[in-house]
């Protein structure tokens, strides 16, 4: 008979956005009349910008004559991408990094699930905590995280790295020596990030136990301070211990679009065996393409027409960062974040938990926002709060926080 694959089964819970969601429509449910705004989910308001838009159309035109049409893409991606990522990522910013090396995908999200299925069953695993749950989930699903402890809210075979006010938000290398590490700068949900001296530390590091680094810089672009690193790949010896993942839904608006790549560096070896090629094998057994159209609408994010609208995109979120960190600071909240990463990252009041502060913000802002210890344990007391609204609505919900009661 048929058997589940009871790793799932392991899973607790629903889905920390599932929950979120149920209660944000409960409440309305309740009060049809309350406009609630959602400062919750990471996901962009803004439409696509003209210079995408613009590709886009073209390539469907393309698509609609035999001289033009494409089918399935190639393996790794089109090299009209592969070169401009390679060229304007990676060279221009001194980073040794050729198309060759760059995976592109439909987002972060699978890549940072699926990275995973190419390392043995015997690693052990380090994340930050709190972190963005993909990671955890996905080596819970591969039966590689051992037990979970409702309690602790933690799996047994996870090493944990507590990311705190005491360190910045910023893991500290643990005592037990990690496999894969994943990283993720600048951080969701916490917004922080590290500057160069403390990446090389995790770089060197890496290389000297022989473990890993999965580093997510899916906001990359929301970088906005001198000394933090855009890419892992500005770091000395990062060829050899890691892995990026990248993102097009935050720096141009893709989230419902969906493009992404991951860099494996051809040096990259574990157990003398070339990842590059594993993830080869795996891309192109299990996944086949982005589309064209949104490869090509991939392209123009990088031209100059397309730069010039997203740095705007980008600033007009940074902006409401501001005003969320700002007016959260000016009502007396402990607030980090929100400097290079669209996430405020705030203490909740009162010794509230985060999801009592959750309920609280709900009924007396009508605001919903990420209670922080859905991210991981380290995450109690804290809540997120995102600045991808509309610059109206994120105003309207900070002036109701500045007026509630705490
Ligand atoms: C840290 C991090 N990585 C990856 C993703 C997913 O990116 P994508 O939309 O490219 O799948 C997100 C989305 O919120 C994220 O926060």
């Amino acid at each position: 008979m048929v058997k589940v694959n009871d790793n799932y089964l392991k899973l607790p819970g629903s889905y920390l956005f599932s929950t979120v969601g149920r209660k944000q429509r409960e409440y309305q449910a309740a009060h049809p009349e309350a406009k609630v705004i959602r400062l919750s989910i990471g996901d962009v308001t803004q439409p696509l910008a003209p210079a995408i838009l613009d590709a886009l159309h073209k390539a469907v035109d393309e698509m609609g004559k035999a001289e033009t049409f494409r089918g399935y893409a190639p393996d790794l991606g089109y090299e009209f991408l592969r070169n401009v990522i390679a060229d304007q990522d990676y060279k221009a910013k001194g980073c040794d990094i050729s198309a060759d090396e760059i995976f592109v995908s439909d987002g972060a999200k699978s890549d940072s699930a699926n990275i995973q299925e190419i390392f043995s069953l015997d690693n052990k695993i380090a994340v930050g905590d709190p972190v963005y749950p993909v990671y955890v989930d996905s080596n819970a699903m591969a039966g590689r995280t051992g037990s979970y402890d409702k309690n602790t809210e933690t799996w047994s075979n996870v090493i944990y790295m507590p990311c705190t006010a005491a360190n910045h938000f910023a893991p500290e290398i643990p005592k037990e020596t990690p496999d894969l590490i994943y990283l993720c700068f600048p951080n969701n949900p916490t917004g922080a990030t590290v500057n160069k001296a403390q990446l090389q530390e995790w770089v060197d590091y890496a290389n000297k136990v022989g473990a890993v680094i999965i580093y997510d810089a899916a906001y990359e672009a929301y970088i906005s301070e001198p000394d933090v690193p855009h890419s892992i790949y500005e770091c000395e010896g990062a060829r050899t211990c890691a892995i990026e993942l990248r993102s097009f839904s935050k720096n141009a608006g893709f989230t419902g679009v969906r493009l992404g790549f991951t860099v494996v560096p051809k040096d990259l070896k574990a157990e003398g065996v070339a990842l590059h090629g594993l993830w080869a094998r795996r891309h192109g057994t299990k996944y086949n393409g982005a589309p064209y159209i949104i490869q090509r609408a991939g392209e123009a994010v990088y031209s100059p027409e397309g730069r010039e609208q997203l740095k705007k995109q980008v600033a007009y979120y940074m902006n409401n960062a501001k005003y969320i960190y700002d007016g959260l600071k000016e009502a007396g909240y402990t607030v980090s974040g929100g400097v290079n990463a669209p996430y405020i990252w705030l203490e909740t009041p009162n010794g509230m938990t985060s999801w009592e502060f959750f309920d609280y913000l709900l009924e007396h802002a009508n605001v919903v926002g990420t209670p922080g210890s859905g991210f991981g344990p380290s995450g109690e007391h804290y809540f997120r709060l995102t600045a991808f609204g509309s610059y109206e609505n994120t105003v309207e919900a900070v002036d109701r926080i500045k007026a509630m009661k705490i």
